[in-house]
């Protein structure tokens, strides 16, 4: 098995390398620059990211890998190619074709730096916008953080990481000299990528797009970071304005207007009372009621301590409660389903 996996390692790290020279040399390379360039992103910065570029054309990848030696099979199972229905399969067709093809092509890597996957985005408005690679024996996207091997080269040490949803808000912020944000890979963020953050930095700031999209993201992730919540770890919660992600808000406001702003931005337990008491009353008995039943599954989430033991003080003195009355609602209440 982990001789396969070499073979899949090594197949993605020739695409990766491949991709790259097809930004420097490829007749397209000149549409795809000039792409990069009106996304506000230089040269050195494409290549810190390792960015490249996936040709028009079906079958680019698949001929410079089968003159490496690498086997279909190994390209396959990596994830960047793909077989052809042999039924709908013409005469003189080849057996596969190129995945990911007229791309701009982000490379992930794992923390020791090696490619495991691909993101690839069209130039232009086409759908889909963004292909990613498929789960592959060496890619488990839900484990994975875009810009995670990027942002540990940039600071040994960082204080904090920002989560934010895209390749691009993650490259145009590193752009502008903020190096320590990272991307879920279209998968919503769950304890493991906290458990990943929090082992280098104390603070996690989640910042998702100023969309309906963004803002229930915010939400699920409030409710994945309940478990992680130890004490001496801080979870924080930025909102954009309408219509605004980190990448076109970065590069309208610049470094210290973001940064501005991750400073003032929330904390979870503040996210978690407002976003509770959006539309419940709880100065009658029914909304005391329902803030009750809606609260307690999820502080009951959080891991015991000091933390937890604060956010039922809260919830004690929003609800002009005695402690001892949530503390026995506490008890009996199962917590939510993580
Ligand atoms: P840009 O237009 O390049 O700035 O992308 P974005 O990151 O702002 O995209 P958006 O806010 O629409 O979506 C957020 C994230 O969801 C993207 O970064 C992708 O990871 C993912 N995503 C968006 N569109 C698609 C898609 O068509 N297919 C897949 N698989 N993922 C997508
Ligand atoms: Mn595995
Ligand atoms: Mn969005
Ligand atoms: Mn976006
Ligand atoms: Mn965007």
């Amino acid at each position: 098995r982990s001789s396969e996996n070499n073979e899949l390692l090594s197949s993605l790290e020739q695409a990766n390398v491949y991709f790259q020279q097809q930004l420097r040399q490829h007749p397209a390379r000149n549409k795809a620059v000039a792409y990069l360039k009106s996304r506000g992103l230089t040269g050195e910065v494409a290549k810190r990211f390792a960015i490249g570029l996936a040709p028009p054309g079906w079958d680019n990848l698949l001929k410079h890998l089968d003159e490496y030696k690498i086997k279909r099979p190994i390209q396959e199972k990596a994830g960047l190619i793909i077989a052809r229905d042999p039924e709908r399969q013409q005469e003189r067709q080849d057996t596969h074709y190129d995945r990911f093809r007229d791309r701009i092509m982000f490379p992930i890597r794992d923390s020791r730096g090696r490619v495991i996957a691909f993101g690839g985005r069209v130039l232009g408005d086409d759908k889909p916008k963004y292909l990613n690679s498929p789960e592959t024996p060496v890619y488990h996207k839900s484990r994975e953080l875009y810009g995670l091997y990027e942002a540990r080269k940039a600071a040994r040490k960082p204080e904090r990481f920002v989560i934010v949803e895209g390749y691009m808000d993650v490259v145009a912020l590193a752009q502008h000299g903020i190096n320590f944000a990272v991307a879920t890979l279209g998968t919503a963020s769950n304890t493991s990528h906290l458990e990943k953050l929090f082992r280098l930095a104390p603070e996690v700031i989640f910042c998702f797009d100023g969309d309906n999209a963004g803002r229930t993201a915010a939400w699920r992730a409030l409710q994945a970071s309940l478990p992680a919540m130890e004490d001496g770890r801080q979870i924080r919660f930025l909102f954009l304005p309408e219509g605004e992600d980190p990448d076109t808000l970065v590069r309208k406001e610049g470094a210290d207007g973001f940064l501005a702003r991750l400073n003032r931005s929330g904390s979870l337990s503040n996210y978690f009372f407002e976003h509770m008491q959006q539309d419940i009353d709880a100065t009658t008995m029914d909304g005391k009621a329902r803030l009750f039943s809606q609260c307690i599954p999820l502080i009951k989430l959080l891991p015991r301590g000091l933390f937890q033991q604060l956010m039922l003080d809260q919830l004690a003195q929003i609800t002009g409660s005695q402690r001892d009355t949530i503390d026995r609602l506490l008890q009996q209440t199962p917590a939510a389903a993580p």
